[in-house]
């Protein structure tokens, strides 16, 4: 699908008004049935990151939109935070809820909007690198981030990965394979340590994924509960009793699937570190304290 329609800073500038609706930065169409979406969202989050003591962490987070995970860090005491967005409307809100952190409006993929940041242990890019669709300026997004990752700290990024190349079904939105990331980030110096299954059923999945069998199945079920809470997105009440009703209905086999299950045919979390850092084995599930290495 061509690119050309899509200019991200319109784009997100229209859609990111800084309201913290989680449909603004989740799946517009489908109303409340985001704010169970982003519970498992922040279940991995914390799973990427257990052992990490966030009390005494420099954390950046780029595109951090309505601000979800800002509030996190907060709850956490993260003390140093900081963050770009490309959405005038998503950074002026951001620094008003936030004013400790230091919040800047600015695009992932121009490398003189970093000046003066710093260097952070944990940097996470989660839903944006996928919406960088060029590949060139996607690179230089992901190469601006890993350079503010400190000698012992982590990446954190989320994609659903084809087996091969891209996949591309929207101008917004380019799935790249692990190997096209990995390219980039061992040029970097960096590698994959986990990868966290996201979602199994809660967000739309992949069939040229892994499971491909799952990811069929995950998509006919998709279809029908989402198209459920579009066609009902004009009458609030009863769209969020069925995103109530659908989100209970996936919660069983999503959680049991999640738990079962090393790789997903949807969204999956990513925590990198620098190839030269002691780390622990790839993918292998977390140990002590301060344990993703
Ligand atoms: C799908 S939303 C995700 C927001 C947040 N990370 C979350 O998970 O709730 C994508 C975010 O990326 C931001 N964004 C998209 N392209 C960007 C770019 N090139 N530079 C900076 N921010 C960008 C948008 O403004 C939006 O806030």
């Amino acid at each position: 699908m061509g690119t050309s329609a899509y200019d991200p800073r319109s784009y997100w500038n229209e859609l990111v008004t800084g309201d913290g609706r989680l449909s603004n930065v989740g799946q517009p169409a489908l109303g409340v049935y985001n704010s169970y979406a982003y519970r498992s969202r922040l279940r991995s989050l914390k799973k990427a990151l257990q052992g990490v003591d966030l009390g005494r962490m420099k954390v950046f987070e780029a595109a951090f939109g309505e601000g979800f995970y800002l509030a996190y860090w907060q709850s956490q005491r993260v003390p140093v935070v900081a963050g770009m967005d490309i959405s005038e409307a998503a950074t002026g809100a951001a620094k008003a809820k936030f004013p400790q952190y230091d919040f800047r409006c600015g695009d992932l993929s121009c490398k003189s909007d970093f000046a003066d940041f710093g260097r952070f242990d944990v940097v996470t890019a989660i839903d944006v690198l996928y919406h960088i669709v060029n590949d060139k300026p996607w690179e230089q997004a992901l190469r601006n981030l890993l350079s503010l990752v400190d000698d012992n700290g982590y990446f954190l990024f989320s994609d659903k990965f084809p087996r091969q190349g891209t996949y591309q079904r929207f101008s917004h939105v380019r799935r790249r394979s692990l190997s096209m990331w990995e390219q980039v980030l061992s040029d970097a110096g960096f590698t994959i340590r986990r990868l966290i299954p996201v979602f199994v059923f809660m967000d739309d999945p992949i069939k040229c994924g892994e499971h491909p069998w799952l990811g069929f199945l995950s998509m006919q079920q998709w279809r029908v509960g989402a198209k459920l809470l579009r066609v009902t997105q004009d009458f609030p009440k009863l769209q969020s009793v069925l995103a109530f009703s659908y989100a209970t209905i996936q919660c069983l086999p999503e959680r049991a699937l999640l738990a079962m299950l090393k790789r997903t045919p949807n969204l999956e979390l990513a925590v990198c570190s620098r190839s030269s850092s002691t780390t622990s084995h790839p993918r292998q599930p977390q140990r002590t304290a301060h344990s993703l290495r």
